[in-house]
């Protein structure tokens, strides 16, 4: 029996590699042949990616004369495009009137959603949910190709450790093995194994590499750091995302050993090809290509010819591809070979995603009731609310719906500000405020009373800058001290208050980094005149980044960081707060103490003078004037009940290369409600060849328990678990003692240790 089910096995995998070998040839067979009939320049035309505008353009330069390049074969693809109307239109140019009729792939910013939007990615992160995030990019997908677009700018893996970047919004946090676990979500929800479905889009990982360590936290900044770091706590989530199929890789804008990423030839052909094998195409990002001309590589048609040597394939906007190459090959600066690889690698993209079958593939009519329909709208609602996290509550929360609640602050009833950066296609017409979600779940059983009590922000020269796409920060007619008097009145004519507070959407997000990532002076002082009434506050906290909120977190009795939440923003953050919904979103990355701490990450080293918490802070590693931890430290997050951690029982005390250990935990939920609980497994290797971090996240598991009930949770530990890249870069596990940590945040855990043999 056994013996027939292993030939059962074998003849299907020997038909799915035959299969699979079969489809390829076809596929470079096509190609072979497209590529014989076509002309250098409309090879360099396909390494063309241009945006008409009507996005969010992110750069000084928007593409002219798209319609006569698109008919001459110049172009490769378009971003920005929005609307299965005008994708039709341009892609009908490409079929019609260019020479060879090759379609052109249409990408876009997908990156928290599409027309219905998700929770930032940062927020969306903090639910831990692996299966609600892959659902979010099925949507996205699913929103995306009903708007005739075929690949999402998405998804953005860049560790970040530094609050200050504006772009911390759009990964998953300060940690590589949740990050890796997400990275590998996304893709296979975008891509679904099938590319050539009329639901699927490619995805395209971004930014390679490692964008999110730039120096000082500011955007576009110079990057610097070990291969080491680099290996063990940087690229994972981007190698996960091509192990999980990404068909495409974004450059990014930093340096990488003082060459840019986008002309890197070891990061793009020694690391990416020939390490990861990643057989995809790489597109630079916005007018990359150009900026190695500020960076000093050289004049636009050699840093082209160098970007295009180093292994890049596709230029976004800046059409140095396009205005250099064939000059770089008649002076030999560049081979037809390197143009023909670029060109394949795109012309292969477009065929998997079955574009020369079907061109139109994804402009239905039919398509549009996929697009901000029911089930999407309730995905955001209920992403939005596992998205939330409870930083404080001292027995505040949830509501009561009875009673007079007051509902303060200018993130209280802002349309605007709900679906946070990046939301290229959302319509934030649509989107819910916080009070509209209140209202619609107290009805009349509670009194809400509203008062705007502050601008996001007074500083006009600064608000000017945030409000680039429209007016995210309102100055209403009403001074300050006006707008805090009536909040203060609605304050004390209340039972409890809720001030919605924080920061407006493009306060983060691409260049919008922060040097003081604190609460703006006028919501400070609105926060200071409510507590004068000494009514209890609920701070509900709009946010792209983790912020310095020391003052804050002493005033409040309760803060719930709702991030920016999506279409249903209100709604969901509604749920949370009047407990439909239990909160179980968790950190991921740290709210520092102070900006003076960053990078502040809880898998950082040990020091040879580590300061230990009441210990003798002379000589130690410490600061005079503040604690080393952060304000709230990574995989932290509340919830209205309680969840008592069991000792960790271990199935053995010795590990070896060909056997499991399972470390296991009771957890029972001994409050007052039912709930879920992110059960979270920290790995220390106690002693090793290089110092090694004082812990890492190397398993967790998100459960359900109701009030009264215990789990036992069991994490399988294998040899894989230990490896990393040692001083030789290579992936080893290495012989001794480890200490495998299991709780309910990154400094909150029991603790056991066993033995690894390697032999
Ligand atoms: C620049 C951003 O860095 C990138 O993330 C985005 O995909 C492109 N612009 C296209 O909009």
């Amino acid at each position: 029996m056994k013996k027939k089910y292993l030939l059962f096995l074998a003849v299907i995998v020997f038909n799915h590699i035959t299969y699979a070998q079969t489809a390829t040839t076809k596929m470079n067979q096509f190609i072979d042949r497209l590529m014989q009939e076509m002309t250098l320049e409309e090879k360099i035309g396909q390494l063309n990616l241009l945006t008409p505008g009507g996005g969010i353009p992110t750069g000084a330069v928007v593409s002219s004369d798209v319609e006569t390049k698109i008919k001459n074969g110049q172009v490769g693809g378009l971003f920005g495009v929005i609307g299965a109307d005008k994708v039709l239109q341009a892609q009908r140019i490409a079929i019609e009137n260019s020479r060879l009729h090759i379609p052109l792939i249409f990408g876009s910013d997908v990156i928290h959603g599409h027309k219905t939007t998700f929770p930032i990615p940062l927020g969306l992160a903090c639910s831990w949910d692996t299966i609600l995030i892959k659902q979010t990019a099925r949507a996205a997908a699913i929103e995306a190709t009903a708007d005739g677009l075929s690949w999402a700018f998405s998804p953005m893996v860049d560790i970040c450790r530094d609050p200050r970047w504006g772009r911390i919004a759009e990964g998953a946090g300060e940690d590589a093995f949740l990050g890796s676990a997400i990275a590998g979500v996304m893709v296979r929800g975008y891509q679904n194994n099938d590319l050539r479905k009329d639901n699927t889009v490619m995805a395209c990982v971004k930014h390679f590499a490692l964008y999110g360590a730039a120096e000082g936290g500011r955007d576009y900044n110079t990057v610097d750091m070990s291969k080491i770091r680099m290996y063990n706590d940087y690229l994972p989530p981007y190698k996960a995302a091509i192990d999980a199929g990404a068909g495409s890789v974004m450059s990014s804008f930093n340096v990488i050993d003082d060459v840019p990423a986008t002309g890197n030839s070891w990061l793009l052909t020694n690391l990416l090809r020939k390490q990861w094998h990643f057989n995809g195409f790489v597109v630079s990002d916005y007018t990359s290509v150009n900026e190695m001309e500020a960076h000093g590589l050289g004049n636009l048609q050699e840093v082209s010819a160098l970007a295009l040597k180093a292994g890049l394939d596709m230029d976004m906007v800046g059409e140095g591809f396009l205005t250099t190459l064939k000059t770089s090959l008649q002076q030999k600066k560049i081979t037809l070979n390197d143009i023909n690889n670029a060109c394949r690698r795109i012309l292969q993209a477009k065929y998997k995603l079955g574009l020369f079958d079907n061109p139109y593939r994804n402009v239905s009519p039919n398509r549009a009731k996929d697009i901000l329909s029911l089930e999407h709208l309730l995905l955001s609602r209920k992403a939005a609310a596992k998205s939330c996290v409870l930083l404080k509550n001292n027995n505040v929360l949830p509501l009561q719906r009875k009673g007079v609640i007051a509902l303060v602050g200018p993130l209280a009833d802002s349309k605007r500000n709900m679906l946070g950066t990046w939301s290229v296609a959302g319509d934030w017409h649509k989107s819910v405020t916080l009070k509209e979600g209140m209202e619609n779940i107290v009805g009349n059983s509670a009194r809400i009373i509203y008062a705007k009590g502050a601008n996001i922000s007074d500083d006009t020269a600064f608000n000017k800058r945030v409000n680039v796409f429209g007016e995210e920060i309102e100055m209403g007619p009403a001074s300050a001290e006006t707008m805090i008097h009536e909040a203060v009145a609605a304050a004390k004519n209340a039972d409890i208050v809720v001030a919605a507070l924080g920061e407006a959407a493009d306060m983060s997000g691409e260049s919008s980094s922060r040097a003081d990532i604190g609460l703006p002076e006028s919501q400070q002082k609105l926060l200071e005149a409510l507590v004068q009434t000494g009514k209890p506050i609920v701070i509900v906290l709009f946010n792209g980044r983790p912020m310095a909120l020391v003052k804050e977190n002493s005033m409040a009795s309760a803060i719930l960081d709702v991030w920016f939440g999506g279409t249903e923003a209100g709604n969901g953050i509604a749920d949370v707060l009047f407990g439909n919904e239990n909160p179980s979103g968790k950190l991921t990355a740290s709210f520092p103490y102070s900006v003076g701490q960053i990078p502040v990450y809880y898998n950082h080293l040990n020091t040879g003078r580590p300061y230990v918490l009441g210990g003798p802070t002379k000589f130690k590693s410490d600061y005079l004037d503040i604690p080393n931890a952060p304000l709230f430290p990574f995989g932290y997050g509340l919830s209205y009940t309680k969840f008592q951690y069991s000792p960790i029982t271990l199935s053995d005390s010795v590990l070896d290369n060909n056997t499991t250990i399972y470390a296991s935990v009771t957890v029972t939920n001994t409050g007052n409600y039912d709930g879920e609980e992110v059960v979270q497994l920290y790995l220390r290797e106690e002693v090793a060849s290089i110092s090694r971090p004082v812990k890492m996240l190397k398993g967790f598991q998100k459960i359900y328990l109701k009030k009264g009930e215990s789990k036992t949770v069991r994490f399988p530990l294998q040899v894989d678990a230990l490896k990393f890249y040692n001083s030789d870069l290579a992936f080893v596990a290495e012989s001794g003692k480890y200490d495998v940590m299991i709780g309910t945040s990154s400094i909150d855990v029991q603790t056991a240790s066993f033995t690894y043999n390697n032999q």
